[in-house]
């Protein structure tokens, strides 16, 4: 991997933005909602595909909360979330790839992670993912 374009996705993650409420909501506001929602469940995390992440070496290039050679996994979730049809899209990239969103670098196709992705592996995935 040239290094250049990994500095790439270092320097120009295009971060979502617009998560927090009006700057006039007090943080106790904030904090209560968060705890709404937790306590609904809404947020609560898929357990990891241990298997499927390791087999496809997701690790390797991601992590859960810090970008590092691609964009963290928080960073994804919190971008595609409220995205309607995002994860018929990702799934379907996971699987065939498809154009870079983050930066330069797009992400090898499984063959290059480590072998052939189904398509219900790869909604294992992506749902793990945008629960993070
Ligand atoms: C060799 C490095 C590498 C590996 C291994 C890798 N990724 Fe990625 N991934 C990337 C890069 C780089 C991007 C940013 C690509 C872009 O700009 O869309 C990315 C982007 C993504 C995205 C967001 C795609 C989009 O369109 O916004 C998802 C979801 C994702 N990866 C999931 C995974 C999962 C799940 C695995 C394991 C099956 C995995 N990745 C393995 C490098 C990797």
């Amino acid at each position: 991997m040239p290094r250049r374009r990994i500095a790439a996705v270092f320097v120009r993650p295009r971060l979502p933005g617009g998560f927090l409420p009006a700057r006039t909501t007090s943080l106790r506001t904030v904090a209560a909602l968060l705890f709404a929602v937790q306590a609904t469940g809404v947020l609560a995390q898929l357990p990891e595909p241990t298997e499927l992440v390791d087999q496809q070496h997701c690790m390797f290039c991601h992590t859960l909360d810090a970008p590092f050679l691609a964009p963290s996994f928080h960073q994804i979730a919190d971008r595609y979330r409220t995205v309607p049809n995002a994860s018929a899209m990702l799934e379907e990239k996971l699987v065939h790839g498809g154009k870079a969103h983050w930066g330069d670098m797009a992400m090898p196709l499984p063959e290059d992670r480590g072998g052939p992705l189904s398509p219900k592996d790869a909604q294992t995935l992506v749902q793990w993912v945008l629960s993070q």
